[in-house]
């Protein structure tokens, strides 16, 4: 019987592809160049199903794509606000996606971020590969102590939780949440106190940690006046979606110093980073590193495999969003 056909839009690990060509006739894109909406109509064309991952825009358009073989998208990934679900409902696609092997490399990523702000590594790694570092001083880049400080996380799902435990048992922080979709409550977690609202939460807190999906409601959930409901000496991380930041207020937030720092691992049009924000010393900008270790990627293709076999075997895939 002939294999399902998968298209994989981007390059993934070597043995996850190698294991993906042993369950299907697959289709890799050599040159890793990222999709266009026209690559991802042919992509929805060729194949019956399609690995997708947060570069990929399937929009309502592309979704619509006609005629269409695919009958699945096993996301490379577990946000999925790159995909118009509502369209894939519609047009009766499955969509998958891949969590849980990515919370704790994702909650590293926070941490490295909020310490990288903390204690201004980014302007201490820039002076010295600049050759204009003259030695130490007293007074050199001080910053400001993560030990001890009040860590707020806005949404406590998976990696919230996870940054709570670090922050918590690692550096002896109070950890305050605010999730709106959590059970009223003293407490979201073991020592984690629930604030009822975001502002009571951003007015309480020394470092504010982003752990919501992008969604309607969050879009631009940070602008200029939540920002300004953060502490004067407060810093910002976000490695969970760009959209969640209104980055032109940022940008002039940080400038103003209105808050701190900022430590960012997501943007808005990735992977254009607001020039506002790449003027600035008291950011931290990466990549979009989160789940970027070799041990999670090759988790994360496994797990969309294991979402793809399902599937084709006529089983529920494991990790079903639409
Ligand atoms: C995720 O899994 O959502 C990461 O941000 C990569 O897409």
């Amino acid at each position: 019987m002939a294999r399902p056909v998968v298209v994989v839009t981007r390059r993934l690990p070597e043995t996850v592809e190698r294991q993906l060509a042993a369950a299907f006739d697959l289709r890799l894109n050599a040159t890793d160049v990222p999709s266009t909406a026209a690559s991802l109509a042919e992509a929805l064309r060729e194949g019956d199903g399609v690995l997708c991952t947060v570069t990929d825009r399937l929009s309502a358009d592309v979704l619509a794509t006609s005629p269409r073989r695919a009958r699945i998208l096993a996301n490379f990934g577990v946000g999925f606000n790159h995909v118009d679900i509502a369209a894939a409902r519609a047009h009766g696609i499955v969509v998958t996606n891949t969590p849980g092997v990515l919370t704790d490399d994702t909650a590293d990523l926070a941490m490295t971020l909020l310490l990288a702000t903390a204690r201004r590594a980014g302007e201490g790694e820039r002076l010295v590969r600049a050759g204009s570092w003259s030695g130490w001083r007293p007074t050199q880049l001080l910053g400001t102590r993560v030990t001890g400080k009040v860590l707020g996380l806005v949404g406590f799902g998976r990696i919230g939780r996870a940054v709570a435990a670090r922050a918590q048992h690692g550096f002896g922080m109070t950890v305050l949440a605010y999730d709106p979709s959590l059970p009223p409550g003293a407490e979201a977690a073991p020592g984690v106190r629930q604030c009822a609202t975001l502002e009571a939460l951003l007015s309480a807190s020394d470092f504010v940690s982003l752990h919501c999906p992008a969604t309607p409601e969050t879009r631009h959930l940070m602008n200029a006046a939540t920002i300004a409901q953060m502490r004067p000496h407060a810093i910002l991380v976000n490695t969970a979606r760009g959209d969640v930041i209104d980055e032109a207020a940022l940008a002039v937030a940080l400038e103003q110093r209105a808050i701190a720092a900022a430590g960012l691992d997501v943007y808005e049009g990735e992977p254009t980073v607001h020039p506002g924000l790449l003027r600035l010393e008291n950011v931290v900008l990466l990549p979009h590193l989160g789940s970027a270790t070799a041990e999670t990627r090759r988790a994360m293709g496994e797990c969309a495999l294991a979402n793809l076999v399902a599937f084709f075997s006529g089983t529920e895939p494991p990790n079903r969003v639409a």
